[in-house]
């Protein structure tokens, strides 16, 4: 048996949030903790492809045997997987913000002490990293993304398979009082073109076994 069946691929892995800046001290995040993207970009490394990690910010120790770019934008973060590319296979697990500040300001902002006033913050749409590389040139022979839905979860994620060119997505359910986000589990749903695979609560290693196995499959 090979061991090391994606000897000679290389894959690019997504991981956490992103922050977005508003000023030099603050951030819009989110609750991603990097756990399921870390643990796909460990499997791949196991089964002997090449790995780059592009991530977020987040409490975990940079696996090793891979490279591992840190940024901290949606911007920065399509910057770090253009500059990586091209590669066989793509996954996009980070939780990207949809919408970054638009001109954060380069100092603090300071608040009117005496006279404390509501302040307004626009947002801009970012770049959909996942859909744009997906629809690029150099295409991935393998493209993964995920779908984090609170309702309709598998009619959502058939929708954004569609929508963001992807082989396969995987779902799940991050309504409230499911525990996806920091959780060591995760209850996921693997969708393509053709079916639903969804797989009992395991551990995020254990789902990351299963989709590498998937990605295994498809690109032999
Ligand atoms: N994604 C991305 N770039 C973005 C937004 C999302 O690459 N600007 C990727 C994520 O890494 C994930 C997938 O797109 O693989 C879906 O993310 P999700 O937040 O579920 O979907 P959105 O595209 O943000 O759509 P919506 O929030 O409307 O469900």
């Amino acid at each position: 048996m090979n061991n090391l069946p994606l000897l000679g691929k290389k894959a690019i892995v997504t991981s956490g949030p992103t922050y977005e800046p508003i000023d030099p001290v603050r951030f819009i995040g989110n609750r991603s903790s990097g756990k399921q993207g870390h643990a796909i970009a460990v499997e791949l490394k196991n089964k002997g492809a090449d790995v780059t990690l592009v991530t977020g910010p987040t409490g975990l120790n940079d696996p090793e045997g891979m490279k591992v770019i840190h940024i901290q934008s949606a911007k920065e973060m399509l910057n770090a997987c253009e500059e990586a590319f091209p590669a066989d296979i793509l996954v996009c697990a980070a939780a990207v913000s949809d919408w970054g500040v638009d001109n954060p300001a380069h100092h603090k902002i300071k608040k009117d002490v005496d006279n404390p006033e509501a302040i307004t913050i626009t947002l801009t749409p970012n770049p959909d990293i996942l859909k744009m590389l997906a629809h690029s040139d150099n295409r991935p022979k393998i493209v993964v993304g995920f779908a984090a839905e609170t309702d309709d979860v598998i009619e959502n994620a058939k929708l954004k398979l569609q929508r963001k060119g992807c082989d396969f997505i995987v779902a799940n359910d991050v309504a409230e009082g499911t525990n996806t986000f920091g959780g060591d589990n995760n209850t996921v749903h693997i969708v393509d073109k053709d079916s639903v695979q969804s797989l009992s609560e395991m551990s995020k290693a254990d789902v990351a076994k299963d989709l590498v196995q998937r990605i295994i499959e498809r690109s032999s």
